[in-house]
């Protein structure tokens, strides 16, 4: 099945999701990603028909990307947006392939998308502070730490606390502005109205 794709890196993509993408559902029940508190339950009761069908109905509110590998187009995982007053929330799981630059990538191409082509000023993050992997990939790809909030997730009966991170578009755009000229050429988006990059509203 052909893909769209939204916004291409040097590794990975961004794409709509497609069916497939929601039916290997025992992914979904792997304990390191449920561990860090992602929320894989309406993945997993949901017919993957019917994920599909609101994915792409609540689109201009909760944009939501499969994460593609270039070259052989595996499926990766999810990485998503919803929305927080008007800062955007990032979440993101790699299902497979975690530990090899991919997730950082993604990350990356997402707040090109936010920040570049969406407009959007803020997006910040939650994350367990003891999922040092994923602290590691959001701060390569541009977010600051900004606050630890005690207990603020409950998993079974353990609470965890979670680091709160931002990212803001000036300066993120200042700072990674070779890759966003290079993402957005690659991908089809004109560069003409840089900056700030207002592409689509
Ligand atoms: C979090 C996630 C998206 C990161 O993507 P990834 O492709 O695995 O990460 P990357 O390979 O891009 O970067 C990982 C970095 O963390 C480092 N790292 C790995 N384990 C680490 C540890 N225990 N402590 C500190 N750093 C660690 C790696 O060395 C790498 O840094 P480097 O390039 O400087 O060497 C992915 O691992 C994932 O989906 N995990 C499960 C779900 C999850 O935790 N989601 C986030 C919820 S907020």
């Amino acid at each position: 099945m052909s893909r769209t794709i939204l916004l291409r890196g040097d590794h990975v993509s961004l794409a709509l999701p497609i069916r497939e993408d929601f039916q290997d559902l025992s992914l979904w029940n792997d304990p390191e990603y449920r561990c860090y508190g992602s929320k894989p339950n309406a993945v997993i009761t949901e017919d993957p028909e019917e994920r599909i069908k609101k994915i792409l109905k609540n689109w201009h509110r909760e944009h939501y990307f499969s994460i593609i590998r270039n070259g052989d187009e595996t499926f990766l995982g999810f990485l998503s947006f919803s929305s927080l007053i008007s800062a955007q929330e990032l979440h993101i799981g790699l299902l497979r392939e975690r530990g090899k630059g991919y997730g950082t990538e993604a990350v990356r191409l997402g707040l090109t998308w936010t920040f570049a082509i969406k407009n959007v000023p803020t997006v910040v993050l939650f994350v367990t502070t003891d999922n040092k992997r994923a602290i590691r990939a959001y701060k390569k790809a541009g977010f600051k730490e900004v606050a630890v909030i005690p207990n603020m997730l409950c998993i079974g009966y353990t609470y965890k606390d979670m680091l709160l991170m931002l990212a803001q578009q000036d300066t993120w755009l200042k700072e990674n502005r070779a890759f966003v000229e290079d993402c957005l050429k690659r991908s089809g988006y004109p560069l003409d109205a840089l900056p700030p990059l207002h592409i689509i509203q």
